[in-house]
């Protein structure tokens, strides 16, 4: 298939950029590259032996978008494209409202002219919010104690898709919930690089086994957990690409919901310990306040992806940890390197 990927130079997108074209399939990358680097996507070229077609440009520029589509003619779309940074969206709603909401009206409206009715959606395990129980699935209510604007963006475009999807039966839209993703592609080529101080946990960890950063902080040690410090589900950034292309293969009518994570919890002690034995050294940490609006646990329950999609995880902690390391330790200033 023609496929076109929003945000495709991205931490996630350049993992499905891999996974797409190990695929056979024609990739179109929508990236204005305000969170990436296009040595990404020279590294994935690199990787698959094949190269993408690149269009910097900000989905939310529909002549642009509408250009795009005339040129590379695709017949699906996976959309990433959007800002993620959840302490950034508490200082500056406006900006993540704008860029998130608009940028995923400008590209359906470009879709819908242009016929294309095939879109898989990044969202995000933040719509459940507050989770209702655990593990969650798909069924568990959304939007109840989502604590910050980024959040809010991931709900409110769901409801956007699902009424588009009910207005028009020609829609096939998947909502695709992404957990914690970790890790990098096995070749240490590609993996997530971010700007400035990580606030994901693993990315952290990383730059504390490299040296680049003095100390882990470990936000409260309190919780009702196994041993008190916060639960997550953490999922293989490759795992979670094969579930892109699970999704694209079983596109049906309307709109499909999937939790795409393990399943397993993991508390926060439990991934430095992992991090150290793929680093091989100890990692300096201390216990500080909890984070505000963090969750003590979520996790889900990813039994619709295995049945509907036919996909399942299949790369450990200890694998993600290890191709986390990989890239850390060969690119320790990212794609800046
Ligand atoms: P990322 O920042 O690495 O990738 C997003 C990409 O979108 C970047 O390359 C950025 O330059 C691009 N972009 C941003 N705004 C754009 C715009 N207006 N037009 C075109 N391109 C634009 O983030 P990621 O971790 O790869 O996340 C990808 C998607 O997955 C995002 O939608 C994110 O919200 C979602 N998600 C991520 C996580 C996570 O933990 N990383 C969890 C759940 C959901
Ligand atoms: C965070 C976001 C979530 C977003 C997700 C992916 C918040 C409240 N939630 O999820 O909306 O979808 O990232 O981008 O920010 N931790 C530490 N020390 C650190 C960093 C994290 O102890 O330096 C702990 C956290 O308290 C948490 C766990 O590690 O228990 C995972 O944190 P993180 O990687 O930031 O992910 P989430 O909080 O799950």
């Amino acid at each position: 298939m023609r496929i076109l990927l929003t945000g495709g130079a991205g931490y996630i997108g350049s993992h499905i950029a891999v996974e797409l074209l190990n695929a056979d399939h024609d990739v179109g990358i929508v990236d204005d590259l305000s969170n990436s680097s296009p040595i990404a996507l020279q590294k994935v070229s690199s990787i698959t032996g094949k190269s993408t077609d690149f269009f910097e440009l900000d989905c939310r520029d529909t002549p642009g978008l509408t250009g795009v589509f005339r040129s590379f003619q695709p017949e699906a779309v996976i959309h990433l494209a959007g800002l993620k940074a959840v302490g950034e969206s508490v200082e500056d709603p406006l900006r993540y409202y704008d860029t998130n909401i608009n940028a995923t009206l400008s590209l359906v409206h470009v879709m819908e002219q242009a016929g294309v009715t095939q879109l898989i959606f990044s969202s995000s395990a933040t719509v459940y919010g507050d989770p209702e129980f655990l593990p969650l699935t798909e069924q568990a209510r959304t939007g109840i104690g989502i604590s910050n604007p980024y959040g809010w963006t991931k709900f409110m475009i769901e409801q956007i898709l699902i009424d588009l999807a009910t207005s028009q039966p020609s829609w096939k839209i998947a909502l695709l919930r992404y957990f914690n993703p970790v890790g990098a592609h096995e070749s240490g080529l590609i993996g997530e690089d971010p700007q400035g101080i990580p606030n994901n946990l693993m990315p952290f960890v990383a730059q504390v086994a490299a040296g680049r950063r003095d100390i882990i902080e470990v936000f409260g040690d309190d919780y009702d957990t196994n041993d008190g410090t916060g639960v997550r589900d953490y999922i293989h950034v490759m795992d979670l690409a094969s579930g892109h292309l699970a999704a694209l293969e079983n596109l049906t009518p309307g709109v499909s919901t999937y939790n795409l994570g393990t399943g397993q919890g993991t508390s926060v002690l439990e991934i430095i310990h992992a991090f150290e034995l793929a680093c091989g050294h100890p990692l300096a940490y201390k216990i500080s306040p909890r984070r505000l609006g963090d969750l003590p646990s979520t996790y889900c329950n990813a039994d619709k992806a295995r049945r509907e999609l036919g996909w399942s995880p299949t790369r450990s902690l200890t694998q993600a940890c290890h191709d986390s390391w990989l890239w850390q330790s060969t690119n320790p200033e990212g794609y800046s390197t």
